[in-house]
């Protein structure tokens, strides 16, 4: 069979390995759409989307699987279709769950999902009145994609103001000219990944994303620097967890959500129950990195299988021992990360066991590059696995290396 994988980061990186451990694909036949520093030699250079699955569709390839939002939002599994190749992502109406804020908000409320208390707004004159319903500062987010960047959490109301007219003045573009303020929630956050098949919601575990920069969660909002896989929840917290997957699988059914992907579902557990922040239609990075090591399975089975409506044959199956992923960024990151420095000493990762995953990585010849903020994923499995990634994570050497030291299970 021959597969078309969307995506450059870390995260494509994952799935490619997890995919070329499957018997049901040679290596040979993986296609890449976009030059990621672990991909292979079958690039297939394109205009737009109908030119891609064109040429894909020529090449014999039977399964799109996207890794990031963008090309969901845009409907790229609509014109894979349309073209008769199936796909593993949302599509484009249903990719409105991570592109509008509001669209998610509305399907939670009309299935009674919990979710924080929120109001929509696209005019700085409704502001005040809006903020006066509050009685703590709000959470600010752009209804639409912001590169993981259009959630600000403000510490006072003029703050909130501020960030408020700098977002519907177009600081995202159309994607923040609407926007949802809601009141902030106290607790720990999970993500979880689904599966779903237009039938069937089959979810993994609840992994944990280190969203901040710096040790004891301090510092700027990342888009991950490090994660562990399996969380561990107390009775109360896995019934919490239980009850809010069968109220997703129920509302995914009675909308006839007629899609064949991934529901990743960014949650708190608060207090008084689990909420839900966010939906996106896509696996996390950097939580799928140690999720994807954990996980027993043949991955590209079970993409298949959700292709033919089957995901209610599927059992998702795990080791016993848990997974670890910690990121190693760029000075600078996550506001303009340095680029361009050399990276040494990457083949010590395998003296440690360590599985090194590329992202913002450029390779020239022999030699490897930083190109982006988040550089590097470093991934193992076991009870000692955190060892080995650290030593790795020392002997790495890039000018202005930056990672979190207090990656652990939480
Ligand atoms: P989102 O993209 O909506 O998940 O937001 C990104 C991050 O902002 C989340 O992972 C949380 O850390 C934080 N966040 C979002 N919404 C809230 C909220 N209502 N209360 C507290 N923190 C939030
Ligand atoms: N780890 C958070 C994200 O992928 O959005």
């Amino acid at each position: 069979m021959k597969i078309l994988l969307f995506g450059s980061g870390a995260r494509e990186h994952a799935l490619y390995d997890a995919i070329l451990k499957s018997p049901l694909v040679k290596k040979e036949d993986i296609y890449f759409a976009q030059t990621g520093a672990f991909a292979g030699g079958n690039i297939i250079d394109f205009d737009d989307y109908c030119n891609l699955a064109k040429k894909a569709r020529e090449l014999g390839i039977e399964l799109l699987i996207v890794g990031p939002e963008a090309p969901l939002a845009d409907g790229i599994c609509d014109v894979f279709l349309s073209f008769g190749i199936k796909t593993i992502g949302a599509n484009k109406y249903w990719a409105r769950l991570e592109g509008s804020k509001s669209f998610a908000k509305e399907f939670m409320c009309k299935f009674d999902i919990k979710t924080a208390e929120y109001f929509v707004l696209d005019d700085y004159l409704q502001v005040d009145n809006i903020l006066s319903k509050f009685e703590k500062p709000p959470v600010i987010k752009a209804d639409g994609l912001a590169q993981g960047k259009g959630v600000y959490l403000p510490k006072t109301f003029n703050e909130a103001r501020q960030i408020a007219k700098e977002f519907l003045d177009g600081k995202f573009g159309e994607s923040s000219k609407k926007i949802i303020l809601e009141k902030r929630l106290y607790g720990r956050e999970l993500s979880i990944f689904s599966l779903w098949d237009g039938k069937t919601l089959l979810s993994f575990p609840p992994a944990c994303d280190f969203k901040k920069l710096l040790d004891d969660d301090k510092g700027a909002n990342t888009g991950g620097m490090g994660s562990a896989f399996p969380c561990a929840l107390t009775d109360f917290e896995k019934n919490e967890v239980d009850g809010y997957l069968l109220k997703l699988e129920k509302a995914l059914k009675n909308s006839k959500a007629d899609f064949c992907g991934v529901i990743y579902s960014g949650l708190m557990m608060c207090n008084d129950g689990l909420y839900v922040l966010e939906y996106n239609v896509r696996f996390g990075d950097p939580e799928i990195q140690s999720v994807l090591d954990n996980f027993c399975g043949d991955i590209l089975d079970v993409f298949i299988k959700m292709t033919q409506g089957r995901l209610c044959e599927v059992k998702l199956q795990f080791s016993n021992e848990p997974s670890y992923c910690v990121v190693l960024a760029s000075e600078g990151y996550p506001v303009s990360p340095k680029k361009g420095c050399e990276i040494f000493n990457i083949d010590i990762a395998e003296k440690y066991g360590v599985k090194i995953l590329f992202a913002g990585v450029k390779k020239v010849g022999e030699k490897y590059y930083t190109n982006g903020g988040r550089v590097l994923s470093l991934v193992k499995s076991g009870k000692n696995a955190l060892e080995g990634i650290y030593k790795v994570a020392q002997e790495i050497k890039f000018d202005g290396k930056i990672y979190r030291k207090d990656i652990k299970l939480r």
